[in-house]
């Protein structure tokens, strides 16, 4: 079995990226993590994904100034380079062009903290418990222009307690982003999903829920 060559694009601690790493070494994983890539030099994940013996690579933005093009087209050169297949952005903090997105139709997801489409952008967790809703959770997507947008995945639930403050909500999500991602992957290198309009449908999935996670508590 050939596996799809993955780049993880990762801006800071890269938790998610290693939820991806350590899935893909399962030898019946059809993803292997070919790359991890960052845009800011210190982060975190780069010395864990060197650590697990990932390739990683920088693409400093902020040496492009104010030339977005020319730093997407270094990206691009570089997963290009490493035979790149699929981008897996995990906490990757960079707006991207249309133009880099195209160089990826239904072959770029990202992960976003919150259940989409409530909650695009930032500070989810908190814009979460200011709306006071009950249900909160993480969503993976491919990848479109309009951000946080783009046919979904899977999505995975989680209760919000009464007592929950932002940090503690965001550690549950967290915790079930890095098991939708890892599933989300697999769903879509095993060629499983396709794309119709804005919806994403899975062949043979055993079940209504193979994409989606929901609390038991
Ligand atoms: C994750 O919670 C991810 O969903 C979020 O950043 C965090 C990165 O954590 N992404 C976004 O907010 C994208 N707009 P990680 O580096 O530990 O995976």
């Amino acid at each position: 079995m050939s596996r799809t060559r993955v780049a993880v694009l990762i801006s800071g601690r890269g938790s998610n990226m290693a939820a991806l790493i350590e899935a893909a070494k399962r030898a019946d994983y059809p993803a292997e993590i070919a790359l991890v890539v960052s845009n800011v030099p210190d982060a975190g994940g780069l010395a864990t994904a060197s650590a697990a013996g990932i390739a990683t690579t920088t693409v400093d933005h902020r040496a492009f100034g104010k030339d977005r093009a020319a730093f997407e087209r270094a990206l691009q050169d570089v997963l290009v380079q490493h035979r790149i297949e699929l981008v897996c952005l995990a906490g990757f903090m960079r707006l991207l062009t249309p133009w880099f997105v195209a160089q990826w139709p239904q072959r770029m997801l990202n992960i976003h903290p919150a259940l989409l489409p409530s909650f695009k952008g930032l500070d989810t967790h908190r814009r979460a418990l200011e709306a006071g809703v009950k249900l909160h959770g993480a969503t993976v997507h491919f990848v479109v222009p309009e951000m946080d947008s783009g046919p979904i995945v899977a999505q995975g639930a989680v209760p919000v307690h009464d007592q929950d403050t932002e940090a503690a909500l965001a550690a549950r999500v967290l915790a079930v982003e890095h098991r939708i991602y890892p599933l989300a992957l697999r769903l879509v290198a095993e060629g499983r999903v396709s794309v119709a309009g804005n919806r994403c449908r899975i062949a043979k999935a055993a079940a209504p829920h193979t994409a989606l996670i929901v609390p038991l508590d």
